[in-house]
């Protein structure tokens, strides 16, 4: 299954230096923009990734950003 837009811009979230974060990439997560298993059966996995500086970070919500899991502007073209 391809990925769908959880959202057409991307979430801005505080991540925390050093955690782990799972960003849904299926984009059928009710827990935007972060994985809760609802990709199971779509042949999709989620992005495990570690943050690498505390602060605000803008997370994809388009799932067609070619910078996983942060948003690359992608989410501005059709
Ligand atoms: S929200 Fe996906 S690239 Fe910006």
């Amino acid at each position: 299954m391809d990925p769908i837009a959880a959202a057409d811009a991307p979430y801005a979230v505080e991540l925390e230096a050093g955690t782990v974060y799972v960003w849904c990439a299926c984009g059928r997560s009710k827990a935007q923009p972060y994985c809760d298993g609802s990709h199971v059966g779509t042949g999709l996995a989620p992005k495990v990734f570690k943050a690498e500086k505390s602060g605000t970070a803008y997370l994809c919500a388009c799932k067609r950003t070619k910078t996983k899991p942060y948003c690359d502007g992608s989410h501005k073209t059709t």
